[in-house]
């Protein structure tokens, strides 16, 4: 949600600095800003709309002379998306630019307190009370300025800042919200996140909160509110290059979609040696897991649906009751926890702002915290008290698809090796889901292959205006995500619901020509999902039925029949949710939507 960078270097700032927004315009799009610093005078360029706009007024940041800089991708939260509201913001006498993520929750009372003493403001934003009240505050100590304006902010913030009287720098700050420092040759940078800076440098810090650092070309220094110096360890980002680029596809979604057979694949091996699932990550000691009487998945999302299906495998294989929250109602639902419950907390980005307010909640309370993750060094990946990455590499379209994939696969690791602790597996079915997950990546691609059927059903219904996805047990739970997936790059309105569910009311709205989108893998449910797919087929609705290889019966029900590769029951999830990635990223694009950036939407939700 907004992202920054900054760069301080030889070279010419404003094309480095549009460089790397264009990495992290997925963490927002609807306006971006650059400001850079050049013979002591800071001067900025803003638009509204997509980085291109900006690109295009700064003739790809030719334009603006200068070697230091930070800009800004804006997704709106204080404001309607406009060029007045786009970072960077200006203090008054424009000595101070800066650029923020994240949400300053005092700053009414900092806005109102400023105009006494005579501010003027021009934007509707949150973040201009920081360029003021840094200019209100300084008298030539830059740190010591940085350190009072902290004391005064409440809310998240991860903060670039230029200051015409240190032209050779720019200073950084976070508390909340994520941001890194990247180490190169002669030049140095910040970033939200790893891809804006990975073509120029793999050396990054993670900063933790209230650290302030201040950089120079040759220079990074990082200091504590006492403004002692900190002393971090430079880390190896490990990522390939490629991986954070299209290569050939005109989306990120389609490219990472196919990538899944390989993401499942690096994130299952390396946990299955000598036919079992080991974590070698996890020091979890089977007196700890024997004990668990309860466990709580908590995440936001798609990372939500992963953990009802989760729930779903884990309930089954362990017998020990699972619960999954949404993580910004789980904090506020007084949860019941105590030293023998677990808390699984699910993230991509490792820096969505409510599940990691949970998870701290949960901690602060004495409970172990497990983190599924994809992003190495984030936020939650560094707090969690356990970490298990999945290795999907980055994922750069806002839709998650390969993320979703791998957790899936972690969750059933994770519930396979709890079940065997307790003893409460039996041989044939811990065989089954090891080859089942062994064989998903060869499963996966056959599923792919079908691509020409999936894209020719997504041309019959692109015109939806509402879509159901119904299904049961396991099926339900693929649902939920199935029309998330929909809706988010399609803008059709689409529901996922029980289908047992159906008839207590929203079968009202089925009518004729309505799509239903029936998932029938779960085998011993089979009969009754031909039973529902009647019922709305009698309402007039065309059914797109999504069933295992080998039941044709079923094409005598539905409309349309798409089918995936037999495996064990509780590995199918991942098979399944495969096609309908497909059909709306097809049905997306033959509506000639922003497939990697809906509106409205951003990618890492950084804010509550
Ligand atoms: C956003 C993304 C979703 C994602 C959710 C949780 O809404 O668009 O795809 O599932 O955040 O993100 P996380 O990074 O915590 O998995």
């Amino acid at each position: 949600m907004c992202g920054i960078v900054g760069y301080v270097g030889e070279k010419q700032a404003a094309p480095i600095l549009l460089e790397g927004l264009a990495k992290l315009e997925y963490r927002g799009y609807d306006s971006a800003g650059i400001a850079v610093c050049n013979n002591g005078k800071i001067s900025m360029t803003k638009a509204k709309g997509r980085l291109a706009v900006l690109s295009e007024k700064t003739a790809g940041g030719k334009s603006v002379l200068g070697n230091v800089g930070i800009g800004h991708t804006r997704w709106a939260t204080h404001g309607e998306p406009s060029d007045m509201n786009s970072h960077p913001h200006l203090s008054q006498s424009g000595k101070f630019a800066v650029v923020h993520n994240g949400i300053i929750e005092n700053y009414l009372e900092l806005r109102a307190y400023l105009e006494g003493k005579g501010f003027k403001f021009l934007s509707e934003t949150d973040t201009e009370v920081i360029a003021h009240l840094i200019e209100y505050y300084y008298k030539g100590d830059i740190l010591e300025t940085i350190i009072k304006l902290i004391g005064k902010l409440k809310g998240s913030y991860a903060l670039g800042i230029l200051c015409d009287e240190c032209p050779d720098s720019f200073i950084a700050v976070r508390k909340d919200s994520p941001l890194i420092v990247g180490l190169g040759e002669g030049e140095n940078f910040i970033a939200s996140d790893v891809p804006a800076i990975l073509s120029r440098t793999r050396k990054v810090y993670y900063l933790n909160d209230n650290e302030i650092v201040v950089v120079k070309k040759d220079d990074v220094k990082i200091y504590d509110l006492d403004k002692e110096e900190i002393h971090k360890e430079v880390s190896e980002v490990k990522w390939d290059i490629a991986a954070a680029e299209k290569g050939g596809y005109e989306h990120f979604m389609i490219k990472e979609i196919m990538e899944q057979p390989e993401a499942v694949r690096k994130t299952v091996a390396p946990r299955i040696q000598n036919g079992r699932v080991v974590f070698e990550e996890l020091s979890l000691s089977e007196e700890y897991i024997k004990n668990i009487n309860k466990i709580y998945v908590v995440a936001c999302g798609s990372a939500y649906h992963v953990g009802v299906v989760g729930k779903y495998i884990f309930e089954k294989l362990t017998r020990i009751p699972v619960e999954v929250a949404i993580a910004s109602e789980f904090r506020y639902c007084q949860p019941i926890l105590d030293d023998k419950t677990l808390v699984i907390v699910i993230s991509q980005s490792g820096e969505t702002a409510d599940t990691i307010a949970a998870m701290r909640e949960v901690q602060k309370q004495g409970v172990k915290a497990l983190a599924i993750v994809n992003v190495v060094g984030s936020s939650i990946a560094r707090e969690a008290d356990e970490v298990i990455y999945t290795w999907a590499g980055p994922e750069i379209a806002v839709a998650t698809t390969k993320a979703y994939s791998t957790q899936l696969n972690i969750m059933c690791l994770a519930a396979m090796y709890f079940a065997d602790i307790l003893g409460r597996i039996s041989e044939d079915e811990y065989k089954s889901m090891l080859e089942g997950l062994l064989a998903l990546p060869e499963k996966i691609e056959k599923i792919l292959e079908n691509k020409d059927k999936i894209q020719h059903c997504a041309s019959l219904y692109y015109n939806s205006k509402s879509v159901f996805f119904i299904g049961r047990s396991l099926d339900y739970a693929v649902a939920l995500e199935g029309s998330l997936k929909l809706k988010e790059i399609s803008y059709i309105h689409s529901e996922a619901y029980a289908a047992g569910e159906l008839k207590h009311g929203t079968i009202a709205l089925i009518e004729p020509g309505t799509l239903v989108v029936a998932l029938c893998t779960v085998e011993e449910l089979f009969e009754k999902m031909l039973s529902n797919i009647k019922e709305v087929k009698a309402r007039g609705a065309v059914v797109l039925a999504i069933a295992i290889e080998g039941h044709t019966e079923i094409e005598k029900e539905a409309d349309h029949v798409i089918y995936i590769p037999k495996n064990d029951k509780n590995i199918l999830p991942s098979e399944l949710v495969v096609p309908l990635q497909m059909f709306s990223y097809y049905v997306s694009s033959l509506k000639g939507l922003d497939i990697d950036k809906p509106r409205n939407l951003a990618k890492s939700v950084t804010v509550e």
